[in-house]
């Protein structure tokens, strides 16, 4: 595996491939690789002949009270992970190299809707550092397919807006989001929990699954929301928000809509989690 730092070498090294006929997958991570982004790196080796991983702790896409410091930085444990799995180009550049002149003076990418509401709100100016780093990547890489996990369901909705206004040719696919057998979906982020605050943590799944089932057997919206954010709270949750969207606007829902997520982010001490769970009721 080949491990570049620098735009000029990421370029020729991928033209090479490309002179070559070889079809290019690109899995971007802020690193400190779980089972879920190995999972994602063996996904890509069945779309590109070239697996591209990019590491980059993204500071534009960070509030100012969040954990950009604290976020876990573990290139070499990462680097062995990525080499075993087979990848063939580890893309970990600074800072420096994807903003020279630092943020201040960066164009942003800003995608309108669908990153304003959930994270958008709590998160204020994070789907347009998101926006901003993963097109400048698309620019670099210039992938044929990009794989992303479905944990992050309102990104990946962002991103596939953005790829579709700004035309890149590049074929998005969204994973299935890896969970522990407790349910709890795999994060980076889990890494701050105690094994205590790990073990209630699962209730969110848990607590998606149920609302699912209520929503099918004929609930409305209201209470489902309600009585998830009660049971949330009974294990020592702070809900941010627990919201039935319509799956592609991310718009609340409507008593005729079918094809639904439920997009969820609490607080379990001083972690943040996010976790979705799609639900088609049948159409009315
Ligand atoms: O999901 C992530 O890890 C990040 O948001 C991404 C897509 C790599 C952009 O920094």
């Amino acid at each position: 595996m080949d491990l570049v730092t620098h735009i000029n070498e990421l370029r020729s090294l991928l033209n090479s491939h490309r002179q070559a006929g070889r079809r290019i997958a690109v899995v971007p991570t802020m690193g400190n690789l779980h089972s879920g982004h190995i999972h994602l790196v063996n996904e890509a080796h069945r779309h590109g002949d070239v697996v591209v991983c990019t590491i980059f702790v993204n500071p534009m896409q960070f509030g100012k009270n969040e954990d950009l410091d604290a976020y876990p930085r573990t290139l070499e444990q990462d680097r062995q992970k990525l080499a075993a799995a087979g990848c063939t180009v580890l893309f970990a550049p600074p800072v420096s190299e994807i903003y020279p002149d630092g943020l201040e003076q960066q164009t942003v990418v800003s995608v309108p809707k669908v990153s304003e509401r959930h994270c958008g709100i709590s998160r204020p100016g994070h789907f347009d550092g998101v926006a901003t780093v993963v097109s400048k990547l698309f620019n670099l890489v210039q992938p044929d397919t990009a794989l992303f996990g479905l944990k992050d369901y309102q990104q990946f909705m962002v991103i596939t807006r953005m790829v579709a206004d700004l035309c890149f040719p590049i074929k998005l696919i969204g994973v299935e989001t890896q969970r522990e057998s407790s349910g709890l979906a795999l994060s980076s982020r889990n890494g701050y929990l105690t094994p205590d605050e790990k073990q209630r943590a699962a209730v969110l799944y848990q607590t998606l699954l149920e609302s699912r089932v209520r929503l099918q057997a004929g609930d409305s919206i209201d209470r489902v929301e309600a009585m998830a954010r009660v049971r949330l709270e009974q294990v020592g949750f702070q809900p941010d928000y627990y919201s039935v969207c319509d799956a592609l606007s991310l718009e609340p829902a409507q008593p005729h809509d079918s094809d639904l997520v439920i997009l969820a982010a609490a607080w379990m001490g001083t972690t943040r989690l996010i976790d979705n769970l799609r639900v088609q009721l049948s159409s009315h």
